[in-house]
């Protein structure tokens, strides 16, 4: 069976034999980017088509969406888009390569010892968004912040709120603060950076009981759960928590019930497996209402929802597996 090392070899052959001299350039170009597509193809890249045209973008600094307009590579960034493509086909992170990652409508500095942010929290964000917007929120918490993503999305989106991002990793918060910097001097709001335990009731104790929202894409995948090359790439601490994944979320709970004011949401993402645990740790804290999840476009629960019950009353939730739609939750209040 062929190694990456004789597919760096057949690359670069196949590669030069579609070579820069002569032929249409638009051409040239196709085939360079069809012989990368089928160098990562046969290492196990997923989007192997769109990672190679998404590297040639990066090298030559054009949109995805402007490569036919290209004529070819210059000798010098065909020389970086093959080292690029060989790592690529290491299953080093597209995003470790090009140095970002999309998020919305940013584009979030990302590299080794942060996690890098997946279009899957996306969602969560979106529903964020929305919360803040038709409730008028004023404060937002983001635990677990890694890159900043779902911070940094709210900020711009929902300028009028204050958002504060909390972190525990020191390289993580390095990646978070250069984030925050470079939305701040784009002319965004600035975001609030905590360095700490998400889960520590003392982390942003100031704000307890009066925060409108707490978002959080915490730690969730169980410890003995295998994962893709590309995700060995993130931080342990980023991804994994405790035998059933739930270390982190479950005194998050406690910590988003003490930091919301009566009324006030929180969303939590899970894995697809842990929408009823999620959802019975939410009704157990005996603070929440309106239990929820939320599921993506092909029917699965990724994040749960909930909203803050009365103070100081332990109201309980409704049952684990209530997919009722969030309006629905909101008309009931
Ligand atoms: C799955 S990543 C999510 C990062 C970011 N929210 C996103 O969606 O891209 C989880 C993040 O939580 C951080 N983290 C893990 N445990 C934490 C804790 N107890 N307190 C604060 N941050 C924590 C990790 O360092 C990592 O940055």
């Amino acid at each position: 069976m062929a190694g990456i090392n004789d597919y760096s070899v057949d690359y670069r052959v196949t590669g030069s034999s579609g070579d820069l001299s002569g032929g249409p350039k638009t051409h040239r170009l196709y085939r360079v980017l069809a012989d990368a597509a089928s160098v990562l193809s046969a290492a196990g890249v997923d989007s192997a088509r769109v990672d190679a045209e998404l590297l040639a973008s990066h090298v030559l600094g054009v949109p995805r969406g402007r490569l036919a307009a290209v004529d070819s590579f210059t000798p010098a960034q065909r020389q970086r888009f093959d080292q690029l493509v060989l790592a690529r086909a290491r299953r080093i992170p597209l995003q470790h390569l090009t140095g970002t990652a999309p998020f919305r409508h940013l584009e979030l500095a990302v590299g080794p010892g942060v996690f890098v942010p997946r279009p899957e929290t996306e969602l969560l964000a979106g529903w964020g968004i929305e919360v803040a917007k038709s409730d008028k929120a004023r404060i937002i918490v983001d635990l677990c912040s890694g890159s900043g993503a779902i911070a940094l999305a709210v900020a711009q989106e929902v300028p009028q709120v204050r958002v504060y991002a909390v972190e525990q990793s020191p390289v993580a918060l390095d990646w978070l603060r250069r984030n925050v910097t470079a939305r701040a001097e784009a002319g965004e709001p600035p975001v609030t950076v905590v360095a700490g335990d998400a889960t520590d009731p003392g982390v942003l104790a100031e704000l307890d009981g009066q925060v409108d929202l707490v978002l959080s894409n915490p730690p969730y995948v169980p410890d003995a759960v295998p994962v893709p090359p590309e995700v060995a790439h993130d931080p342990a601490t980023a991804v994994f928590a405790g035998p059933d994944g739930l270390a982190v979320i479950r005194p998050l709970v406690d910590r988003a019930a003490a930091l919301l004011r009566p009324g006030g949401w929180v969303g939590i993402e899970h894995d697809d497996s842990q929408a009823a645990a999620v959802a019975e740790l939410l009704a157990a804290s005996g603070a929440f209402v309106d239990i929820a999840d939320e599921r993506d476009l092909a029917g699965r629960p990724r994040f749960a929802t909930a909203r803050r019950g009365p103070a100081g009353a332990r109201p309980g939730g409704t049952a684990a597996g209530d997919h009722r739609g969030r309006l629905a939750h909101r008309d009931a209040l």
